[in-house]
């Protein structure tokens, strides 16, 4: 299938690199190809350059958004920073439609000004917005009427969303949610491929707001276990 990532940060490349070895043609997005492949510095969160990475994962297709997001025969996976996602998606409303757009972003405002900071080992908290009263993804959702959002990978940390026998044997839970059931199904056939047994259907695309404000208790947990970026774990629903 041909498969879309939007997004060259971390998680884009572990669903990148996953899908090549599932044997899809993947295409990823980013703002200017040669700008990304001219980078020679590790990202903010250390990965190496793109182009860097590139080279050892050969068969990928490099474009800019918009022209990637055409290219998917129906799948898209959106990872671009959650800042700046629903405005980045916006823009290329036309070549997402009729397709399945599964929404990872959490929507982030580093550096904000709080009177109760919540100290971190990476810096202060990040500030969630939107929160409580609406969801990046339903905001995503509006943008976009023509394509089928999902929420989707959210609580965890990629690397371990593509490869969920890397924790407790993949006994753990992924979550889904969305407003149409043809793109749900969709999306988990992806998650099975993936790995995961327990997808729980949230229900309609509303409870994206628990998943984005579960980042928080995602740090949370980490911090716990003493692991400062990330974390490798996962949560399992136990009915
Ligand atoms: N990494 C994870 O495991 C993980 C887990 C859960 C949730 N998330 C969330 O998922 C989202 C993506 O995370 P990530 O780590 O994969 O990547 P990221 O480093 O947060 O974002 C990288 C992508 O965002 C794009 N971008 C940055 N600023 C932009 C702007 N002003 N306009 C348009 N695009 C812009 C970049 O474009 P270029 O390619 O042009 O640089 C790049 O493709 C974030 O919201 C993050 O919080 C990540």
């Amino acid at each position: 299938m041909k498969i879309t990532v939007l997004g060259t940060g971390g998680g884009g490349r572990a669903h990148t690199a996953k899908l090549l070895e599932l044997g899809h043609e993947v295409y990823v997005g980013t703002r200017d190809p040669e700008a990304t492949l001219a980078r020679t510095e590790p990202d903010m969160m250390g990965n190496p350059p793109y182009g860097q990475w590139l080279a050892q994962h050969p068969g990928v297709t490099l474009l800019p958004f918009g022209e990637a997001a055409a290219a998917a025969d129906e799948l898209v996976i959106n990872g671009i920073d959650g800042h700046n996602a629903r405005a980045a998606l916006a823009a290329i409303a036309d070549d997402l439609v009729g397709k399945v757009l599964i929404d990872y972003a959490v929507p982030y405002i580093y550096r904000h000004e709080t009177e109760h900071p919540w100290p971190t080992p990476w810096g202060v908290m990040p500030k969630l917005d939107p929160c409580d009263t609406d969801s990046l993804a339903e905001q995503i959702q509006r943008a976009l009427p023509d394509t089928k959002v999902v929420k989707s990978f959210v609580t965890q940390e990629q690397t371990t969303v593509v490869n969920p026998k890397s924790v407790g044997g993949g006994d753990h839970t992924m979550f889904v949610a969305g407003d149409h059931a043809d793109a749900k199904r969709a999306a988990t056939e992806l998650l099975k491929a993936y790995g995961w047994t327990d997808i729980l259907d949230l229900g309609p695309l509303v409870c994206a707001r628990g998943m984005e404000m579960y980042a928080h208790m995602h740090s949370a947990i980490a911090f716990g276990l003493g692991q400062q970026f990330g974390g490798h774990f996962g949560v399992k629903v136990v009915r």
